[in-house]
Order: structure tokens, then C-alpha cells, then sequence
């Protein structure tokens, strides 16, 4: 028997095959079609202060080997996740979740994180600091070391939770905003997000994404995430969840050689909505065929 169950700051797994923010909702809605406990945790959609719309439609692209989303961040607002989201997903998820928050100044972030911090269900919060910083020109809070330890502070103190901070992949040096978050206190790191792209008609001659460019992700950007996340764990002592084009089992391997403690699984859910269940099915049988009995004794062994 393998032994597949991994720890992210305490919070023990029974895999490290995690949902993406985005691509599993709130969960209770997969949880029609298959047993949603088999899962190592999910992280819930980006969740803001006030309820978004998104953007304006169209909003997707489809690529070869992945996808570009422009969905903007489409949710209820934080009051309604803990009003009416968590107490339906408690009826069908039995394991702790990860609450995944965007903000628009550090307010909002500090304001969401505070009130999701309090909920017992969550177990683990993950702060998306990919959203543009209105009070600042616009510049994603991600985009810059100062910022996101700006974030990392504030929000490490109105919290009790493990806070793992989810960089962007748009930046020069990703590692030098890790280990500025890693200083502020994140407790991990989550990455990688979306890589901006963009996708012409070629009848039209426009962009097919109304607002022009989206985020492009899937099995294509699996190279660039595993990159970036060797990188991170080289300027880090703190824990990774690895994410960017994972879609099997051996894909979750190799991000966990690169140095991730777990991983997520984002557009895959989108073209088959039973590939995190897939994923953790096939992982032992993965695991044995390559000689490994702990996944914990994989973390970081490409290094
Ligand atoms: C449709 C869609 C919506 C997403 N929404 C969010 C979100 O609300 N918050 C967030 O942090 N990431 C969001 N993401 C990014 C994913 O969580 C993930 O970081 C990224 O897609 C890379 O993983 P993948 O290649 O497996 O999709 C979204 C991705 C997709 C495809």
C-alpha cells in the first residue's frame, strides 16, 4: 500500500489533488456527480467583498491544449458564501475547504479574510493577489514584492488560519515575490495563475474575448508552472501547491518533484469534470510503477 496522504501547514490530506479556484464552484454542484470526499481538499471560487457579475461575454477562448478565461471574478460577495455556499457544501464535503479571496485594495482583502477566518469549515485561505490594485493604478497586487507583502501582512494579521498567498505568473521574477511574502508571514504559496493571453477571429478580425485578453491556461502552461514552481521552492522554506496544466496523476508527480506539496487541477476539470477523481484513482497505481511509497518523500526531489 502507497501512502499518498500529504500536510500543508498542518492540515493533514489523503492526497494532494485539490480542485482550482474557478473550475469547481463551490463544490456541492460536483458533488452531484461523483463523491466529492475522495478529494484532498478544493479551493472555491474567488470570493470577493461585494457580489461581481464578471465580465462581459464572450469570455472564453478555446486553444490548443488549453483555454483563456476572462470570467472576471464572477461570485456572490462574501456575506452570501458564508450565509448560503459553505452551509450547502456541508451537507455533501466533510473535509476542510480552501477559501480562495480576491480583493481590490488591501481593505477588501483584509475585510473577506477576517470573515472567512471565522468559519469552521475553512481550513486553509488562499489569497489571490492577481487582481488589479484600483488604488494604485491598476498594477496587479501580485505584480511587485512590496505589494504582495503588503497584502501578506494585513491579512496575516486579522487571521488564525494558514495563509498561502497565489502569485500570478506575469511577473520577471517570481521568486523574488515569494520570498517577500514568505518575509510578510504567508504561511505557503500557491502558484501558478493564469498567464495572459489573447485569440483573434479571424473572420471578425477582433478579439475573440470581449474584453480583449484573458487567462490562458491548461496542459499548455504545464512547462512554464512546473518552472516557476522549482524556482519558488529553491527561495522558499515554506510549503508550495503547484498548479498550471496538471491533468494526470504523473503531471502531479513531476510538480511535486519540482518542490509543490500539493496540487491543484483547474481548466482539466472544464473538459472532463470527473479528472480530480481520475487523478487521485490512478495516483497509486502511478506511484507503485515508479518506485515510490510516500509521496511526502518526493517533495522537492528533483533538487
Ligand atoms: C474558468 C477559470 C476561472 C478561474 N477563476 C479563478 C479565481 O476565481 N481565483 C483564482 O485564484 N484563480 C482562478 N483561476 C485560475 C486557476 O485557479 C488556476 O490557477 C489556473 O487556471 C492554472 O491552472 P490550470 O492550468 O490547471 O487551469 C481560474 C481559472 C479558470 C480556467
Amino acid at each position: 500500500m502507497v501512502n499518498t496522504k500529504v500536510s500543508l501547514s498542518g492540515l493533514m490530506l489523503d492526497n494532494p489533488v485539490i480542485p482550482a479556484s474557478g473550475t469547481f464552484g463551490y463544490g456541492y454542484e460536483f458533488a452531484e456527480l461523483y463523491d466529492i470526499n475522495l478529494l484532498g481538499s478544493f479551493s472555491f471560487k474567488g470570493t470577493t467583498a461585494a457580489p461581481r457579475f464578471g465580465n462581459p461575454t464572450p469570455r472564453i477562448a478555446e486553444c490548443p491544449s488549453g483555454m483563456i478565461n476572462s470570467v472576471g471574478l464572477q461570485n456572490p460577495g462574501i456575506d452570501a458564501v458564508i450565509q448560503r455556499e459553505l452551509p450547502r457544501l456541508k451537507k455533501c464535503f466533510h473535509k476542510p475547504v480552501i477559501a480562495n479571496i480576491s480583493g481590490f485594495s488591501v481593505e477588501e482583502y483584509v475585510h473577506c479574510c477576517q470573515k472567512i477566518d471565522r468559519e469552521a469549515q475553512v481550513g486553509l485561505i488562499e489569497v489571490n493577489v492577481s487582481c488589479p490594485n484600483v488604488h494604485n493604478g491598476g498594477m496587479s497586487f501580485g505584480t511587485t514584492p512590496e505589494s504582495a507583502a503588503e497584502v501578506t501582512r494585513a491579512v496575516k494579521a486579522v487571521t488564525t488560519k494558514p495563509v498561502y498567498i497565489k502569485l500570478s505568473p506575469n511577473v520577471t521574477d517570481i521568486a523574488a515575490i515569494a520570498r517577500a511574502c514568505e518575509e510578510a508571514g504567508a504561511d505557503g504559496i500557491s502558484l501558478i495563475n493564469t498567464l495572459l493571453g489573447m485569440r483573434i477571429d479571424l473572420r471578425t478580425r477582433k478579439p475573440v474575448i470581449a474584453n480583449k485578453m484573458g487567462g490562458f491556461s491548461g496542459s499548455a502552461i504545464f512547462p512554464v508552472a512546473l518552472r516557476m514552481v522549482y524556482q519558488v521552492y529553491e527561495a522558499v522554506s515554506i510549503p508550495i501547491i503547484g498548479m498550471g496544466g496538471v491533468s494526470s496523476a504523473r503531471d502531479a508527480i513531476e510538480m511535486m518533484l519540482a518542490g509543490a506539496t500539493a496540487v491543484q487541477v483547474g481548466a482539466a476539470n472544464l473538459v472532463n469534470p470527473y479528472a480530480c477523481r481520475d487523478i487521485i484513482e490512478s495516483l497509486p497505481r502511478e506511484m507503485e510503477q515508479l518506485g515510490i511509497s510516500s509521496l511526502t518523500e518526493i517533495i522537492g526531489g528533483a533538487h
